[in-house]
């Protein structure tokens, strides 16, 4: 059997307290790339069929934000922390069941391991495909204080043992224990029973699953992991080492996808920004979550652009804020100083300069002149701006909502416009110009100091 064709449970530990991030909020919801921990970590392991997650008692929002990202996720509660085996426990019947229903792989994962790959979890079923009963994910540490180490012999793994446990010559190992494991599915409950407290934490050690299979003659052995991918976040300061390191992945993968960065590292993307072909984004652009960006499309530098879809071609910036519920078609241009709210911007339509474009249609190649107000909220409600084809707006006007400037239509500049514009027609809603002859000579020898 191959084993894209074996079937998967995932159970993921997140009943951590997160005692050193110092927050209200649980650790695994602390977000990299805008995504909370787990949510990464439940994406790696899309493809198991059935989805654990172990929370700590009382902790109905991280069970509620797995659901959000896999509905059919299945939270187990663990009342006390006693260890990562006696975690995993506390997902006992659902692991037995999918042993009962004849899953084949278990995968035990961490929620505070947010840059663990899907791949990396593939080779460890790989592992087991070729007959391992557990096969551990191993990575060489810079500084190992503090890991389980993994003692191999040759091929196979023999021990993890705890750092606390471990002796001298054990501690001079540099291989450590990523936590992450694949087990049989079939021996996973069996095995989990037999874990014993009897170390130096008096915790029950879900890596004591390795000696246990291979008293029972299984095979066990390592897939090793770059560091990097494998880090833990305990702190603040490692949730930006993580979050430093999960961006240059996404940074790296919009360049490969075919997007320039001049100056990758200014850029920061949200976990799930979509770039297309021959997009060129200049330095210290920054993306909220989800946004798609088209083929051809160039963003200026120093634009902000969440909730946002933008059309082929199209040119946004330099500083541009794009929020959520914009969707600038193909060829449309939005450029300095322009914010844009849950607006469509048509194909090849231009707002250039200075404008705040919210609740609003914006017709193919209209030309919304500088400094352009659509007036939406009242105190109370907001209201649309409907903007037609061709229709041209001139600068400084304020168009208060809910008002309609129909196809083709003229607006004067400096205009507040009230009533809806017909088609092809001008409308100006300024005070007419009063220029007096002379004026400003008198004005100045009134105050005796004419010089002409
Ligand atoms: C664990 C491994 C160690 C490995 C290290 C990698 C064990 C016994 N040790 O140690 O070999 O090198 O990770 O970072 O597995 N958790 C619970 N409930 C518990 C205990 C832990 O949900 O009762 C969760 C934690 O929230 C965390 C994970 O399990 O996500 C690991 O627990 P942690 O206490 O960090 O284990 P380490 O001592 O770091
Ligand atoms: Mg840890």
């Amino acid at each position: 059997m191959t084993a894209t064709s074996r079937r998967l449970v995932a159970v993921i530990l997140a009943a951590g307290e997160g005692t050193r991030m110092r927050s209200a909020i649980p650790k695994v919801l602390h977000p990299v790339a805008g995504r909370p921990m787990l949510g990464h970590v439940i994406l790696a392991a899309a493809d198991a069929e059935r989805l654990i997650v172990v929370v700590g008692p009382g902790r109905d929002d991280v069970a509620a934000y797995a659901r959000s990202i896999r509905p059919d996720a299945i939270v187990c509660v663990q009342t006390e922390r006693k260890g990562t085996a006696h975690a995993v426990l506390a997902a006992e019947s659902a692991i037995a069941d999918a042993a009962k229903a004849g899953i084949e792989d278990c995968i035990i994962l961490f929620g505070d391991t947010p840059l663990i790959a899907a791949k990396t979890l593939a080779s460890l079923r790989g592992a087991l495909a070729a007959g391992l009963t557990i096969a551990a994910l191993g990575f060489e540490a810079r500084d190992p204080t503090g890991y389980g180490r993994i003692l191999m012999d040759g091929d196979t793994l023999m021990a993890i043992r705890e750092h606390k446990d471990a002796t001298e010559a054990e501690r001079a190992v540099t291989l450590c224990n990523a936590g992450l494991m694949a087990v049989d599915a079939q021996q996973a409950v069996p095995l989990l029973k037999r874990v014993k407290n009897d170390n130096a934490q008096m915790e029950y050690y879900v890596t004591d699953l390795v000696a246990l299979a291979r008293a029972d003659g299984g095979k066990t052995g390592t897939v090793i992991a770059d560091e990097a991918e494998v880090m833990g976040v305990n702190d603040r300061v490692q949730l930006a080492q993580a979050e430093a390191a999960m961006q240059s992945r996404l940074r790296e993968k919009a360049m490969r996808d075919g997007a320039t960065l001049i100056a990758p590292e200014t850029v920061y993307f949200w976990a799930d920004t979509i770039v297309g072909r021959d997009v060129m984004i200049e330095p210290h652009v920054v993306f909220g979550p989800n946004v798609s960006i088209a083929d051809n499309v160039t963003i200026h530098a120093f634009s902000h652009i969440e909730g946002t879809s933008i059309g082929n071609a199209a040119q946004i910036g330099p500083f541009a804020r794009l929020r959520p519920g914009s969707e600038i078609a193909a060829r449309g241009k939005v450029g300095n100083f322009v914010e844009t709210k849950n607006a469509k911007i048509g194909m090849g339509a231009k707002v250039n300069h200075l404008s705040y474009i919210g609740d609003a249609s914006v017709g193919v190649d209209a030309n919304i002149g500088a400094g352009t107000i659509t007036c939406n909220y009242d105190g109370f409600g907001k209201f649309r701006t409907e903007i037609g084809a061709g229709a041209f707006i001139g600068s400084n006007s304020s168009l208060i909502a809910p008002v309609t400037i129909a196809d083709g239509a003229y607006v004067g500049s400096g205009s507040v416009i009230t009533d809806n514009v017909p088609a092809d027609a001008l409308a100006v809603a300024r005070s007419r110009q009063v220029t007096r002859d002379g004026w400003a000579k008198r004005f100045r020898a009134s105050k005796g100091k004419d010089k002409a």
